[in-house]
């Protein structure tokens, strides 16, 4: 783990269904989710499951959180062809200091999937206009 500042999680729901879809499956698409993302080992960045973001009827779900970075939520995430998006995504939130990424510069699935966002516990927040 690296230092503190550094830190990226990257929170994955394994419980969630396909836009709520609560059909059961050998394996659900959450966990599927989380299967990928471990295995295509993204340097820095804790890949951690949870069991629910309550965000359920859009799943599947993610959370990026840092330490001193706003943190965002993402739905309507697909273990089959979202990896990549999340990746790209998680790199460009790992690169900025706040976790901001300028609008245009993040993954289109991210600009029209953000279910929420949340500001910094410490530390002022000299972007509360941005989003
Ligand atoms: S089951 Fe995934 S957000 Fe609730």
């Amino acid at each position: 783990m690296g230092d503190l500042e550094n830190d990226i999680e990257l929170l994955v729901c394994t419980r969630c269904h396909l836009d709520g879809d609560s059909a059961e499956v050998p394996q659900r698409p959450g966990a599927a989710l989380f299967s990928r993302l471990v295995d295509a080992g993204m340097d820095s960045v804790r890949v951690t499951p949870v069991e629910c973001l309550s965000n359920c009827s859009r799943g599947c779900t993610i959370a990026l959180r840092g330490a001193s970075r706003w943190t965002y939520i993402y739905g309507g995430l697909k273990p089959d062809t979202d990896i990549a998006t999340i990746i790209e995504g998680t790199r460009k939130y790992r690169s900025t200091p706040d976790g901001v990424v300028p609008w245009r510069e993040r993954p289109e699935h991210f600009r029209k999937n953000c279910i929420a966002r949340i500001p910094p516990l410490a530390a002022p927040a000299p972007n509360q206009g941005k989003i």
